[in-house]
């Protein structure tokens, strides 16, 4: 299987992968590119140490979201991908990207959806005083955070916890969590029915 995998920051998830494919031959996905929504970000350094192809597509640089979507989707779509993976990938992707792409299109989110979609998930669980928080990987729809669920991990919330600690609990959770869903994704195949995700098909 063809993976691309979109990021926006520091990239640790998309490493998770790159390790993964590399200690595992029989994974059953290899990443073919990294694409971002800006430039300079580790994740794409990572990329690059890991001899990659990576395509930054910035919304700075079109008229408008549509042509940015647009874009995005032909730099993605250039890669032919079997699959999407949004690693800390913090952008909204519009309608043409989900015809492109929609249901082989994964994103992991740093909470327990449906509780705290959006970009703050951290924060917003410890704002509310959660006693468990987790992460969540899904399909992508044409909502924020809201499509189908194909995992998801528990993270005690501790008494003095800050964003950022909380945040790295999630993460290491969160790594492993991907990892094993784009491996089972890409070698046992899927069905999407609904709300219920099958693997395999
Ligand atoms: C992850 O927790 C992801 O769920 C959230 O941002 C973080 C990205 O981390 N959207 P990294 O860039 O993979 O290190």
């Amino acid at each position: 299987r063809r993976l691309v995998v979109l990021v926006s920051g520091s990239g640790t998830n998309l490493q998770a992968l790159l390790d993964a494919i590399e200690a595992d031959p029989g994974y059953g996905a290899r990443i073919v590119a990294v694409g971002a929504d800006r430039a300079g970000i580790a994740g794409l350094e990572r990329a690059e140490r890991a001899g990659l192809p990576t395509f930054v597509v910035r919304v700075a640089d079109f008229a408008d979201r549509a042509a940015w979507d647009a874009a995005l989707t032909a730099a993605t779509a250039a890669y032919e991908p079997d699959l999407v993976v949004s690693a800390g990938f913090m952008k909204i992707v519009g309608k043409d990207f989900l015809a492109a792409f929609g249901g082989r299109f994964v994103n992991t989110h740093p909470a327990l959806l449906p509780s705290f979609p959006g970009a703050h998930g951290v924060r917003d669980a410890l704002a509310y005083g959660a006693k468990v928080t987790g992460c969540t990987v899904h399909f992508v729809d044409d909502g924020v955070d809201t499509g189908p669920v194909i995992a998801q991990g528990v993270v005690e919330v501790r008494e003095d916890d800050t964003e950022d600690a909380l945040h790295e609990r999630i993460k290491d959770v969160e790594r492993r969590l991907l990892v094993d869903v784009v491996g089972r994704l890409s070698r046992d195949g899927y069905r999407i029915e609904g709300r219920k995700v099958r693997i395999p098909a």
